[in-house]
């Protein structure tokens, strides 16, 4: 193991809740299994998994004193809605704390509770090694949401997304905006992929180039409108210091 990791490990264990730290690493080694599966940094992904949830050492109303005290801008909806809040003091801590400069690694932390728009796959990947790892008390459609992860990854969190939204409005829970942009977009994606499928099984092989491009310009006309909550602020190339290391950079949510 790496000593970095070593360490961030033995820290949060000392700082987390027994429960939360089994959840941790249950959610980091289903990041590492994902990430294995489509491509992706192994150990980028199990640092994602390692500090996503190192704010919940506090409890909802110190985490919104904290990010006021930090100047960590909140929307009216975070307000509302509490349990969200962990995800941006969360990335703050992770750069500010552990001296984790990775964007993309920020980036999966802040939005792990809402989910955004166009998420990039290490967003994913953590959104939903959050929701179906090792140790997540049963919740309905789990076994199967377990698989599905392994098999579409945008169908797997478009799944996790309407699953949570349509929980919170039948509980009465206040739902955050960028809950409800993720879950829209996502929908329309699959709606579009859906609507040129129909018309791939319709049309004969040599339309079926056309209609591939008709699907990717209307994805593109998706995300386009959706750019803004698109990518991470960070510009510079990924980097990463180690536990105890020197602060050198802003958040890049702030
Ligand atoms: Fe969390
Ligand atoms: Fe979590």
């Amino acid at each position: 193991m790496k000593p970095e990791v070593e360490s961030i490990r033995k820290h949060l264990k000392k700082k987390l809740s027994p429960s939360r730290y089994e959840h941790t690493l249950g959610v980091s080694y289903t990041c590492i299994a994902l990430a294995m599966r489509y491509g992706c940094d192994l150990e980028q992904a199990e640092m994602a998994g390692l500090l996503h949830d190192c704010a919940k050492r506090y409890d909802d109303t110190a985490i919104i004193e904290k990010c006021d005290r930090l100047e960590i801008p909140l929307t009216e909806g975070e307000r509302m809605a509490p349990p969200v809040v962990h995800a941006k003091l969360g990335a703050w801590m992770a750069e500010h704390k552990y001296h984790i400069y990775d964007p993309e690694i920020l980036s999966a932390i802040a939005c792990h509770t809402t989910g955004k728009p166009d998420m990039q796959m290490l967003d994913k990947i953590l959104y939903v090694a959050d929701y179906i790892e090792p140790r997540r008390r049963q919740i309905p459609k789990l076994p199967e949401l377990r698989r599905l992860a392994f098999i579409d990854l945008d169908e797997a969190l478009y799944q996790i997304l309407d699953g949570t939204l349509s929980y919170l409005k039948q509980i009465g829970a206040p739902v955050d905006a960028m809950t409800e942009k993720a879950w829209q977009y996502y929908r329309a994606l699959r709606e579009n992929a859906s609507a040129a499928e129909k018309r791939n099984s319709r049309n004969d092989e040599c339309s079926k180039s056309d209609t591939d491009m008709s699907k990717n310009h209307m994805n593109d006309e998706i995300k386009e409108e959706y750019s803004q909550y698109a990518g991470c602020k960070g510009t510079d190339k990924t980097r990463r210091k180690g536990f105890g290391g020197k602060k050198r950079r802003r958040h890049p949510n702030h």
